[in-house]
């Protein structure tokens, strides 16, 4: 946990933020995986991290902007949980750590909200992911679950996207310590990509890593030969000689901060000339965005800039042809990089996702370019000083694309498609980096950054 006055802070700037009425910080419960009491690993709400700390379940905290009275809900622990749990801070010691003076069991909370609307005061809420909250609001408030995302507060999700965007030096410490892991997990995985081994085994050899330090991924494990497909979390294949392997994977600290990285390896160590050729336009690709993204500048230029790296580099190799600018303009590109270049992180790996993509990627200034590709890009607006994203250019081969923009005759005036034809069986390669954008530029995460020229991966591997 951090100093008690980081979250003092940040509940006096949400309520200068807001205009008036309660703001209702929801934390999440145990989750059981199959009965009650086999539980997933608790994950705390991150908003509810970010203003009361509290990483703990059953919790809600309470704002009342009008007053400036804070609130934490919450049950102290009875002796049945003191025998099975051992001895746990009561709601009054766990509220005084972060600076909250007023606490109540929790079931007092619906009378403190029922109360507040009945004198027609505003309840704020944050759209709720868990169906467990969803319904828990509805006992509280009397909105129905499968409407309840409908009245979550815009002014309040716009005051918490606007303060959780720009990072603090303590949260910056801590998304380092997750990118250190993250370095940990990934040489682990060039290490071990040999032909023979499973894709399976070292998917869980990178989630013991993230464990070992008392954490856990910031998400499944994405770890395939089959890089061409974005997402892949199937891992059976053994691996082969002659093919690369994708890695996407990231830790969650012990606060809940993230990291997110991707390499690409080639079995065995080495990579042939052909793999080579894609996989050093893709770092170039990657090299550009961490060149021009700085204070003042668009994300969704620095993509649009990097998908013209891609674009001339592989029209170099001959995959593409005619003017760069045209066939990035017109959406050539996307049937090598059908994905946004990053999005942002923090507290959660794709941060803030929750409380809508729109309004933590995009603005009133910068709104989403609606084409194949850049569609998907999440994070567009202008970058400011202390936030955090991910840098993740790609090159896929999808056959499946490849055939069905062939039939179309789409982009033929871009694309060599008898020459895409023979890569189909390549793969795919993506390249990620966790950086933040401080004054004038941008810098890496994490102490070091993961081997990624052709020279350090395979000098890695065959350590
Ligand atoms: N690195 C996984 C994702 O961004 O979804």
């Amino acid at each position: 946990m951090f100093d008690k006055q980081v979250y003092i802070g940040r509940r006096a700037r949400l309520r200068e933020k807001m205009s008036g009425g309660l703001v209702l910080i929801l934390g999440n419960g145990e989750a059981p995986a199959n009965y009650t009491d086999n539980t997933y690993k608790f994950r705390q709400d991150s908003s509810f991290l970010y203003f009361f700390g509290l990483n703990h379940p059953g919790f809600a905290g309470v704002l009342d902007v009008d007053s400036g009275e804070e609130f934490v809900f919450g049950n102290d622990v009875d002796m049945d949980d003191i025998i099975w749990m051992g001895p746990q801070p009561s709601v009054k010691e766990l509220a005084a750590s972060v600076g909250v003076a007023k606490t109540a069991p929790f079931a007092q909370l619906g009378g403190m909200l029922k109360q507040a609307v009945a004198a027609g005061r505003r309840v704020h809420f944050l759209p709720p992911y868990r169906f467990r909250n969803m319904l828990l609001i509805e006992d509280l408030l009397g909105i129905r679950h499968s409407v309840v995302k409908e009245h979550a507060s815009l002014e309040l999700i716009k005051a918490v996207v606007g303060l959780r965007s720009v990072k603090e030096a303590c949260e910056i410490e801590e998304i380092t310590k997750a990118c250190n892991i993250g370095y940990e997990m990934h040489t682990a995985a060039m290490r071990h990509a040999k032909p023979g081994v499973k894709e399976q085994y070292i998917a869980g050899l990178i989630e013991g890593i993230a464990a070992s330090y008392g954490s856990m991924v910031s998400f499944p494990v994405i770890l395939s030969q089959n890089g061409q497909t974005l997402h892949n979390h199937d891992h059976s294949q053994v691996l082969q000689e002659g093919r690369m392997m994708l890695t996407d994977a990231g830790a969650e600290g012990n606060m809940c901060y993230c990291s997110d990285f991707t390499r690409t390896v080639p079995v065995g160590g080495r990579f042939n000339s052909r793999q080579k050729e894609v996989y050093n336009v893709v770092l170039a690709a990657n090299n550009k965005a961490i060149e021009i993204a700085k204070p003042g500048v668009t994300y969704q230029h620095v993509h649009l800039e990097v998908c013209k790296v891609l674009a001339q580099g592989l029209k170099d190799l001959g995959l593409m042809k005619g003017n760069v600018d045209e066939a990035v303009a017109a959406g050539a590109h996307a049937l090598f990089m059908p994905h946004g270049l990053g999005h942002m992180m923090g507290l959660d790996v794709h941060d803030m996702e929750d409380l809508g993509q729109i309004y933590v990627g995009y603005d009133d200034e910068t709104r989403p370019i609606n084409q194949f590709g850049t569609s998907s890009l999440r994070m567009g607006r202008r970058l400011q000083e202390g936030f955090v994203i991910t840098d993740e250019p790609g090159c896929y081969f999808i056959p499946a694309l490849i055939d069905q923009w062939r039939a179309q005759g789409l982009y033929k005036e871009f694309l060599n498609y008898d020459r895409i034809d023979t890569y189909k069986d390549f793969g795919g390669i993506r390249l990620e980096d966790d950086i933040l954008i401080v004054p004038g530029g941008s810098r890496f995460l994490g102490d070091k950054r993961t081997p990624i020229t052709v020279e350090e991966v395979e000098a890695m591997m065959n350590e």
